[in-house]
């Protein structure tokens, strides 16, 4: 099915976000009501991985970001930590195929030198299969900290000052935004958090300045087409102003990159 023919089939208007971003909460709790280990709702969460992913390459959604282990997860028990990390292999193990077949290309962002090296070796041959497909960015967000991000963008912008290649009196919002591990993507327009709660979690807190929040109560297991849908529905909805006061339609404040 072509875009146009999804849309209406969905009852979307055209203007859909360029860059959706996913706080994906709730496995635990998913995996609690019914009696389940932890892990079978992390495990029943990277289903819906699957069909987000899809639908959002099939939309024509230009990067969807997912916050996959944040830098606060490697605090959770050994256990469950190191089955995350097996999920997160197979995932990529597997995935790999499906990603190709929907020109899906994967990204990262974190601090992904933390992650266990078989796993950052499994991230480096998915991310080099797919770095020829220009359809959907799939960003995971893997050991990432939005605080860490921005202090080593810092980091980065001051050592150019230190060598002399940068004057500090020119630098801008757009300087920092071009020293994040956001660089490559278009702005984030829409944010959606599962399971009902109201926090950004150290989530991409430069990049979520003007994005539209979508919270819903439904548990990341549970979160799929429909949710998606209605999201998108609701992002669509929305009157963005970006502080002017005249409403703009759709997702035009993306810096000159
Ligand atoms: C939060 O649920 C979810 C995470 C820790 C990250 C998301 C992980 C997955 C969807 C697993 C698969 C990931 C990949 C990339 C294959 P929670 O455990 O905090 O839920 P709770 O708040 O209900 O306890």
């Amino acid at each position: 099915m072509n875009n146009a023919a999804l849309l209406k089939r969905y009852r979307l208007k055209p203007h859909l976000p360029r860059h959706v971003a996913i706080i994906m909460d709730g496995n635990g709790r998913w995996a609690k009501k019914r009696r389940l280990p932890r892990i079978a709702g992390h495990r029943a969460g990277a289903h819906s991985i699957r069909e987000i992913v899809r639908l959002s390459g099939e939309l024509g959604i230009e990067a969807l970001t997912l916050y996959a282990f944040s830098t606060e997860n490697w605090k959770r028990p050994k256990t469950e930590v190191g089955l995350l990390m097996q999920l997160l292999k197979q995932y990529l193990r597997s995935e790999v195929e499906e990603l190709l077949r929907n020109n899906v290309q994967l990204r990262t962002i974190g601090n992904t030198e933390d992650l266990p090296a078989e796993i950052q070796r499994e991230l480096e041959k998915a991310i080099h299969a797919t770095a020829h497909c220009a359809g959907l960015r799939l960003v995971l967000a893997l050991s990432y900290s939005g605080r860490a991000d921005l202090a080593r963008a810092a980091r980065e912008i001051a050592k150019e000052a230190k060598a002399g290649k940068l004057d500090p009196a020119d630098i801008t919002e757009k300087t920092i935004a071009q020293a994040l591990s956001t660089a490559d993507f278009p702005e984030v327009d829409l944010l959606i958090r599962t399971s009902g709660e109201f926090r950004v979690s150290n989530f991409l807190l430069w990049e979520l300045a003007y994005s539209e929040f979508h919270i819903t109560k439904t548990l990341w297991p549970d979160f799929r087409t429909p949710h998606f849908i209605r999201a998108l529905r609701d992002f669509q909805g929305r009157q963005r102003r970006f502080g002017g006061v005249e409403s703009i339609v759709g997702s035009v404040m993306s810096w000159a990159r």
